[in-house]
């Protein structure tokens, strides 16, 4: 049994482009010893994030996540265990700019309105993932 779970979150700038780079290289260096895997959704200065692992190691990263300067404000939408991952061998995909996209980060925008969130969101991802292939970044 795995956990998955969504976060969506703001930029403290403003905008997590620039900072892609090195999140994404961080996330692919960092994951596959952790045993984790997953999908960013970026819109400019919000993000939506799905991750996959161990509980305890989720637990681990998002702490980390809480403390990173570059995040503003983190809201967890859904958390739920699985069998297994839905996205193996993900060290971090990435996305952004479709319509999928745009949907999904209006409902992180909702989400840290307070308002609440889609249970089906970890679904959303996990489709919107197998549907694009992974836009890498270097
Ligand atoms: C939007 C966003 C997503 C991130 N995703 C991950 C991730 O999946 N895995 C990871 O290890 N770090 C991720 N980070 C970076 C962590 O917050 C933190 O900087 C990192 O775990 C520190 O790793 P290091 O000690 O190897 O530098 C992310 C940061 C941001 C802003």
């Amino acid at each position: 049994m795995i956990d998955q779970i969504v976060y969506a979150s703001t930029s403290s700038t403003g905008d997590f482009t620039p900072d892609l780079p090195d999140i994404l290289r961080c996330a692919r260096r960092n994951n596959p010893e952790l045993g984790i895997t997953g999908l960013l959704v970026v819109g400019g200065g919000t993000c939506l994030q799905l991750l996959e692992g161990e509980p305890e190691q989720l637990d681990a990263l998002l702490s980390d996540l809480n403390t990173d300067p570059r995040h503003g404000h983190i809201v967890v939408m859904e958390r739920r265990h699985a069998p297994s991952p839905a996205l193996p061998g993900w060290a971090m995909g990435y996305s952004d700019a479709g319509p999928a996209e745009s949907d999904l980060i209006a409902m992180a925008h909702d989400a840290m309105a307070g308002l609440p969130s889609d249970p089906g969101i970890i679904d959303r991802i996990v489709a919107l993932a197998r549907a694009v292939p992974d836009r890498a970044i270097a």
